[in-house]
């Protein structure tokens, strides 16, 4: 189990406004670093990892959900945004299949994983997780980043 040493909490009450975090986010977490993103579905992993594209220098407009994909790329100014998802994955295995060991090992690539929690090696080799609940009100959304 790994157990963190810093933690961050924010908040957002809007799209617009989990779009905006994508830019401290990309500064409190640079590459290199493999980054697990928590949380249930509609509650705006994918937005973040939008906002970040777009912090980044990379055309924020073509990031989508990579479910079916399981991965997509976004190249930044000088960071390459790597996108994952492995809600459709099984086993373990599988990710040695995907490359997901060597993308995180590039010196340029910030690697956002959905549902990589579901995996014990993949939580292994995090380099921090990104966590995102419902708040009170509808749009609102609690994050909880550690690393
Ligand atoms: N504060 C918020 N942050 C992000 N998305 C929000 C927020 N409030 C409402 N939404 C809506 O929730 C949905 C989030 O979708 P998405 O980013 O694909 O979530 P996930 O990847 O976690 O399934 C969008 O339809 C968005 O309009
Ligand atoms: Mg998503």
């Amino acid at each position: 189990m790994k157990v963190w040493t810093r933690e961050k909490r924010l908040r957002t009450r809007s799209e617009n406004g989990t779009l905006a975090l994508g830019e401290l986010l990309t500064e409190l977490l640079p590459a290199p670093k493999l980054v697990v993103l928590r949380g249930d579905l509609g509650m705006g992993k994918t937005t973040l990892v939008r906002g970040m594209a777009a912090a980044l220098g990379a055309d924020s407009m073509g990031v989508t959900s990579p479910t079916f994909t399981l991965v997509h790329e976004y190249k930044g100014r000088k960071t390459r945004l790597i996108h994952l998802d492995l809600y459709r994955l099984e086993e373990e295995r599988e990710i040695e299949g995907i490359g997901l060991w060597e993308m995180a090992e590039a010196q340029d690539a910030l690697v956002m994983v959905e549902w990589g929690d579901r995996f014990a090696s993949v939580m292994e080799r995090a380099d921090a997780e990104i966590s995102i609940g419902q708040g009170e009100e509808e749009n609102e959304r609690l994050l909880r980043v550690q690393w």
